[in-house]
C-alpha cells in the first residue's frame, strides 16, 4: 500500500496517528532548525516537517529533494503549534512529523511550476500539458467538467433517454464546416468523414423507434478557430420523437435550472426568456446577444429620412438604415482618441464607412462632429429618441442592414465590457428562436441552410419555401448564455417529399441528393415519427459555468488556433509505406505567391 490518506484529508481529529502520504513536492522551505515540505496531490496539500529529531538518512534525502519530485512520506500527525495554524488550508490545523521519506521519482528542472505565479505563455503550457494539468485551477476545471457531465447524465437518465454511441468513421453530415477525411485502405479512392455531429444517426434512431436519444458526442469540424471553437469538441446531443419545439426548450430549461443550482447555487426562473431571431437582430444586431446588459440598438432611420445631415439622409433614402447606440456615460468615460480607435475598429472589422458620434452635454447640447450637421431642434428629437441623458455618448452607423448589425454588435460587446456595464459574475440564459431557414450565399448565388438541411419550416411559413425562401422562418432554437451560442437545435423534416424539396432548393439535383442522403430519404418513407432535437456545446457550457473565456482551458488536451497538439506534435507526417497502402501521393505545397 503506497498511502493511507490523501494530501487533502488530514484534520485535527487525526492527530496522533501515523500515516503515509504520496504526492508531489510543491514547495520546500528551509528554516534554521527544520525543513518544511509542502506535499501536493489532486486532493490538496499537507505540510511535512523534517526537523532535528528526524533520522540522518531522512535529512539527507530531504536535501536531495527538488520541486515536483514524487515522494512517499510516513509520519505522525501533529497539531501545529500556537499561532502556526493556517486557516486558508483545509489541512492547516496539522502537519506531518516525518519518520520515513522515499523518493519515488525525481523531476528535472521544469519550464514552469504548477504552483508558480509567473505567467508563462499558453504555448509552453500546452507543450508541457502534464505539468499544466497539475495546476489547481486546471484540476478544478476538469473536476467541474466531470461533475457537470455526471449531472447531465443523471438528468437524462431520469427522463428515460437512451445513451447510444454513433460512428466516428462515417459519411459527411453537413453542419457548415469542412470535413476531416480519413482515407479507406480497403475501399480504393474512398474516404470516411469524421462526424461534424451525429445529426443523421440520431434522426435514424428516432425512425428506429428509440424515442429519446442522447449522447455525449465528439464532433470534428475543420473550420477557422477562435477562443470559443475547437476542431474537435464535445456536444450533449439529444433527439426526441413526438415533440414540438416547446418540449425541447422545456427539457433544456430544466437542465439549466439543475446545473445552475448544483454548480453555481443559482436559482433560475423558467421559462427562460425567448426572443425571435428578427427581434434579436433588431435590438442587438446579433443572433446570440449578451443580455447581461441593455444598451439596445435604436433605429433612427425615420429621423434620418427627414434629417438635414446629408450622410444620414442619403443612406436612409437609399433604403438602408441609420441605427445607433446610446452609451451610458460614454461621453464622460471615452476620450476623443478612444472614439477614433472605435471608428477605425468598425471600418476595419465590419467594413463600415464611418462612425458618427455626439456627446450629450449637461446643458442638453451636443458636442462632437455630428453636432454641427444637425440644428438644435433636430438634436433634441434625436436625443429623446435615443433616451440619452447628459454625459451619454451617441454612436451611429449608417449603412445596409447587415453592416449596421455587425458593427453595432461589435461596439456593444466591446463597450459593454470596457465600461463594465454588467457584473462579470452574472449568468444570463435565454433562447433565440425562429431563425431563417436559409441564408443567401452571394458568391455561389445559392441558398444555404442556416442551421442544417434537415430543419422544418414554421407551419405557417411552409408556403414561402417555393415562393420567397428568404422569408421562411424555421422551427429552430438556440440557447444563448452571456452572448455565447451554447446550443442549437431544430424540429426536423419527417416527410421524404418535403426533405427532397429542401435538397432541391439548396441546389442539389435528385441524383446528388440520392447519392449523399439516399438512406435518409428512404428511411423517411419507412415510418418516420415527427422528431426534433438539440445539441449543446459541452466545452462551451463548462467554460461558461467555470467563468473562463478560453475553451482550451476546459479541455484536457486541446488544439491550438492552428489545430495542432503541441504536446504530441499532431498532426505529423507518416511513412511512405502507410501512404502507399492508402494509395496516397503527396503533392508539394505550392510556393506562396
Ligand atoms: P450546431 O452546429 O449548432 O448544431 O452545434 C451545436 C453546438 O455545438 C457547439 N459548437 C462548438 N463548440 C466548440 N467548438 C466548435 N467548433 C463548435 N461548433 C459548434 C456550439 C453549438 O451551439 N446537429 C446540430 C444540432 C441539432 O440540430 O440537434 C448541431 O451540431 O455550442
Ligand atoms: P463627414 O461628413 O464625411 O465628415 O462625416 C461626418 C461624420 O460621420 C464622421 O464622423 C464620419 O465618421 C461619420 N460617417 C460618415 N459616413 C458614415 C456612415 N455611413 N455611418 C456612420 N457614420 C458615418
Amino acid at each position: 500500500m503506497y498511502r493511507t490518506h490523501t494530501c487533502g484529508e488530514l484534520r485535527a481529529q487525526h492527530v496522533g496517528q501515523t500515516v503515509t502520504l504520496c504526492g508531489w513536492v510543491d514547495r520546500i522551505r528551509d528554516h534554521k532548525n527544520a525543513t518544511f515540505i509542502v506535499l501536493r496531490d489532486r486532493y490538496g496539500v499537507t505540510q511535512v516537517v523534517v526537523d532535528q529529531a528526524a533520522d540522518e538518512t531522512i535529512r539527507a534525502t530531504t536535501r536531495e529533494l527538488g520541486s515536483e519530485y514524487v515522494v512517499c512520506v510516513t509520519g505522525q500527525v501533529v497539531a501545529r503549534g500556537e499561532g502556526q495554524a493556517n486557516a486558508k488550508l483545509e489541512t492547516g490545523a496539522i502537519e506531518l512529523q516525518v519518520t520515513g521519506l522515499e523518493i519515488l521519482n525525481p523531476c528535472r528542472t521544469l519550464p514552469f511550476l504548477p504552483g508558480g505565479t509567473d505567467p508563462v505563455g499558453e504555448e509552453v503550457r500546452l507543450e508541457h500539458r502534464y505539468i499544466d494539468l497539475r495546476r489547481p485551477l486546471m484540476q478544478q476545471t476538469l473536476l467541474l467538467r466531470n461533475r457537470l457531465t455526471k449531472l447531465i447524465r443523471d438528468y437524462m437518465d431520469e427522463r428515460q433517454f437512451v445513451d447510444v454511441e454513433t460512428p466516428i468513421l462515417g459519411r459527411s453530415t453537413p453542419e457548415g464546416a469542412r470535413d476531416y477525411l480519413v482515407p479507406s485502405r480497403v475501399q480504393e479512392n474512398c474516404f470516411y468523414a469524421l462526424p461534424q455531429s451525429p445529426q443523421l444517426y440520431k434522426q435514424i434512431m428516432m425512425i428506429a423507434g428509440y424515442d429519446r436519444y442522447y449522447q455525449i458526442a465528439r464532433c470534428f469540424r475543420d473550420e477557422d478557430l477562435r477562443a470559443d471553437r475547437q476542431p474537435e469538441f464535445t456536444q450533449l446531443d439529444i433527439e426526441m420523437s413526438f415533440v414540438d419545439h416547446n418540449d425541447i426548450i422545456n427539457l433544456i430549461d430544466g437542465l439549466m435550472v439543475r446545473l445552475a443550482k448544483e454548480i453555481l447555487g443559482l436559482e433560475l426562473t423558467t421559462p427562460l426568456p425567448r426572443l425571435t431571431y428578427d427581434e434579436a437582430m433588431r435590438r442587438f444586431g446579433h443572433d446570440a446577444p449578451d443580455l447581461r446588459f441593455g444598451m439596445e440598438i435604436v433605429d433612427c432611420t425615420p429621423l434620418a429620412r427627414e434629417s438635414s445631415f446629408q450622410v444620414f439622409r442619403s443612406v436612409a433614402e437609399a433604403g438602408h438604415f441609420v441605427r445607433g447606440l446610446c452609451v451610458p456615460q460614454g461621453g464622460t468615460a471615452l476620450a476623443r482618441r478612444r472614439i477614433d480607435q472605435l471608428t477605425a475598429f468598425v471600418k476595419d472589422s465590419y467594413n463600415a464607412k464611418g462612425l458618427a458620434w455626439a456627446k450629450l452635454e449637461e446643458d442638453g447640447q451636443w458636442s462632437g462632429p455630428v453636432s454641427k450637421n444637425l440644428p438644435a431642434e433636430e438634436q433634441a428629437l434625436w436625443t429623446s429618441t435615443m433616451q440619452a441623458k447628459p454625459g451619454d455618448l451617441l454612436l451611429w452607423i449608417a449603412d445596409d442592414w447587415t453592416v449596421t448589425c455587425k458593427a453595432l454588435h461589435g461596439l456593444r460587446k466591446t463597450l459593454g465590457a470596457e465600461l463594465k456595464l454588467y457584473d462579470p459574475q452574472a449568468m444570463h440564459f435565454s433562447w433565440v428562436v425562429e431563425f431563417p431557414m436559409f441564408e443567401h450565399d452571394a458568391e455561389s448565388d445559392r441558398w444555404i441552410a442556416m442551421h442544417h438541411p434537415f430543419t422544418a419550416a414554421k407551419d405557417d411559413h411552409v408556403h414561402y419555401l417555393e415562393t420567397e425562401p428568404s422569408r421562411a422562418r424555421a422551427k429552430a432554437y438556440d440557447l444563448v448564455i452571456n452572448g455565447f451560442e451554447a446550443g442549437g437545435g431544430t424540429i426536423r423534416i419527417h416527410r421524404s417529399d418535403v426533405q427532397a424539396l429542401i435538397f432541391k432548393l439548396l441546389g442539389m439535383t435528385p441524383e446528388m441528393a440520392k447519392d449523399r442522403f439516399g438512406f435518409l430519404l428512404d428511411a423517411l418513407q419507412c415510418g418516420a415519427p415527427p422528431h426534433g432535437g438539440i445539441a449543446l456545446g459541452l466545452d462551451r457550457l463548462v467554460m461558461l459555468f467555470a467563468g473562463l473565456d478560453n475553451i482550451r482551458d476546459v479541455i484536457a488536451f486541446p488544439k491550438t488556433q492552428k489545430a495542432t497538439d503541441l504536446m504530441t506534435g499532431a498532426p505529423g507526417t507518416v511513412d511512405d509505406q502507410q501512404l502507399q497502402e492508402l494509395r496516397i501521393a503527396l503533392v508539394k505545397a505550392a510556393k506562396p505567391t
